[in-house]
Parts: C-alpha cells; structure tokens; sequence
C-alpha cells in the first residue's frame, strides 16, 4: 500500500463529551474544516430531551481521512482543555473503515431525533411528519442541517428559546426582533413563531443568511424575515423591540453600545454564550451602555457553565 493510500483511508471518529459542549464542539470541528459532524443525544426511547430528562452526554461523530487524525486529535484536547473538562468527562475513539461501513455511516439521518424546548418539539426538515410525542400546545419548529450553528441542542440556543418563552408568558410582546448572530436562523424563526411581525438576523458567517431564509421558509414564516450577512456595527441602528444575542462575552462586551443603540425604550436583549466566569465583565460593559439585567447579580438563568441574562435600559 502506497503512503498516499494510508493518508486517505476513511476513519469514523466518535467523540463523547457533556451535552452543554455538543454543539459548540460541532461548531469549532465544522470551522477548523473537518467537514460535517452529526450529533446524537442520548435519553431514553419514548421521551423527548427537554421532558425532564436531560442527557447527561452526548456523542459527535464525523468522517476523516486517517491522516486528519493527528490533527483533529490535537485540536480536541487544545479545547477540552480550555474548557477544563476533567479526562472523565470526555473521549474520543476512532476506527478505520471498509466499504461497507462507508455505506451505513451515510444513514446518519435515521438517528436524528426530535426534542422539546420551550414548548417548541424541534425537528429536522427531512422529517415527513411531526413526530408523534407532540402534545396539543406543542409549537412544530423545524430545523434544516447546515454548517450554521444552531440546530436548537446546545444549552445557549436552548436558554435564548426559554428566555423569550418566559417573556411572552409574562405578557411582553414584540413587533421588531433583530437576532444577531443568527447561525441557522432558529432564534429568529421562533420569534416569528411566536408572534413577531417583522424579524431580522445577521451573521458574519457567509453560510447563515440562505440556510435561515430557507428555515424560515420551511416554518412557513419567510414573509416577514430577513437575514443578511455581517455584524452590528456596520449596520444602521433602528429601535428593536426584543434583540437576541447568543454569541461569547468578548463579542458581547465589544457590542455593547452598538447592542444598546438598537434597543427600543421599552424593549428586551437576550444575551447568552456567556461563562460564568465572565460574566462580571459582560455585566460591566451593558452597564456602562446604559443596560441593567433583571436578575441583578445573579444571571436569569444558568446552564452548566453557561450564563444567560435579559437586559432592560437602566
Ligand atoms: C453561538 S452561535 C448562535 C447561533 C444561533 N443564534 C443560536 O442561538 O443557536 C453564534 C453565532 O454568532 C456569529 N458571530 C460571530 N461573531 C459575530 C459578530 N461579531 N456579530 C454577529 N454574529 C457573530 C457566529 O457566526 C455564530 O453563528
């Protein structure tokens, strides 16, 4: 066998870690070019994560080429331990592949499961129908596969769904949403969902605006979205009546002026991607912009390590 051939052989790599991290890991693996990773949570047959019975891990798998692995080995253990996961809490296998185990990696559709969120039962695209454990005050919310971020698993996706839930449970209503840093566009589609009459998201991402148009579509609420790629600054501040923000503290403590510039007088930012470890930094920033959070020194709500907060003008 020549070296080339070596280099080139398919290898299945799985790689087990805590569910909080699932999608950020899938994020930071699609970016580093190691092309599509399909997660899969574990909880048991018959219920739907977010029934109360959360998983406690959940498992990445990709294809790659065996001479990636020294590589995608390397990039893993740089992030986990960034993350300061202890050597317990995650793993990472790999094998190589025949032929025909080329074949039934392809099936990776048939173990996307849906879960529920929010009262959103969130499912992929390709699904012909709702999936049965839907209960009459279920919203269907369906996600389409991208390289975006934001199929709706990973906790901060989860936290921003929660947090406009709980608003629209207290009687606030939006007309103007403005999600930045929209990914697949999720955020955005919930708040049409939800209610909003007009929606807007931005994304850096060159991959974000036609992946979320084509969501929004799919949730047959692309009347009244739009997405554009780019970032906050370049863009004309307008009054917003509710703006999402699921990015990382740094962008979030960056963007806080620019954050505050499109809030309406009356209206609500969402912030989430936060650890609780800087938080304090975030609260500092929307401080000096002129924004206070509902829950004082405590975040609205925390996720493992992850902080969410709803900001109001001071
Ligand atoms: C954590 S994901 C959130 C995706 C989706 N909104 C969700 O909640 O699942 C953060 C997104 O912010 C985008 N992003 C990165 N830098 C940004 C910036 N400066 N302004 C706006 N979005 C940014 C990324 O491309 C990514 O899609």
């Amino acid at each position: 066998m020549q070296e080339s051939d070596l280099t080139s052989a398919r290898c299945s790599v799985r790689i087990f870690l805590p569910e909080s991290w699932g999608e950020t890991m899938q994020y930071l693996l699609q970016a580093a070019g190691f092309g599509d990773t399909l997660i899969e949570t574990h909880y048991p047959s018959g219920k739907l994560a977010g029934d109360g019975t959360h998983a406690s891990f959940c498992e990445l798998r990709l294809l790659i080429t065996e001479g990636q692995l020294p590589e995608l080995e390397g990039a893993v253990r740089t992030w986990v331990t960034a993350w300061e996961l202890e050597d317990q809490d995650w793993r990472l296998s790999h094998e190589m592949l025949q032929e025909d185990d080329l074949a039934r990696q392809s099936a990776w559709k048939d173990r996307w499961r849906a879960f529920r969120c929010a009262g959103f039962v969130i499912y992929p695209e390709f699904f012909d129908q709702p999936p049965r454990q839907m209960r009459p005050n279920d919203q269907a919310l369906r996600v389409l596969p991208g390289s975006a971020f934001g199929t709706g698993a990973h906790a901060t996706t989860r936290l921003a769904l929660a947090a406009m839930r709980s608003l629209q449970q207290e009687g606030v209503r939006w007309e103007r949403v403005l999600d930045v840093g929209t990914g697949s566009g999720i955020l955005a589609v919930a708040a049409r969902l939800m209610g909003a009459r007009q929606v807007i998201g931005m994304d850096p991402d060159r991959m974000s605006a036609a992946q979320a148009q084509a969501m929004a579509d799919a949730n047959e609420v692309g009347a009244g979205s739009a997405f554009w790629c780019g970032n906050l600054v370049s863009s004309r501040p307008q009054p917003y009546d509710l703006v999402l923000a699921n990015l990382v503290a740094e962008i979030l403590i960056e963007e806080a002026p620019s954050l505050m510039a499109h809030l309406g007088t009356n209206g609500h930012l969402f912030t989430g991607g936060v650890l609780a470890r800087k938080r304090s930094q975030v609260v500092s920033a929307m401080d000096a912009a002129g924004l206070r959070p509902r829950g004082g020194g405590r975040p609205w709500r925390q996720r493992g390590r992850w902080c969410a907060d709803i900001w109001c003008h001071s």
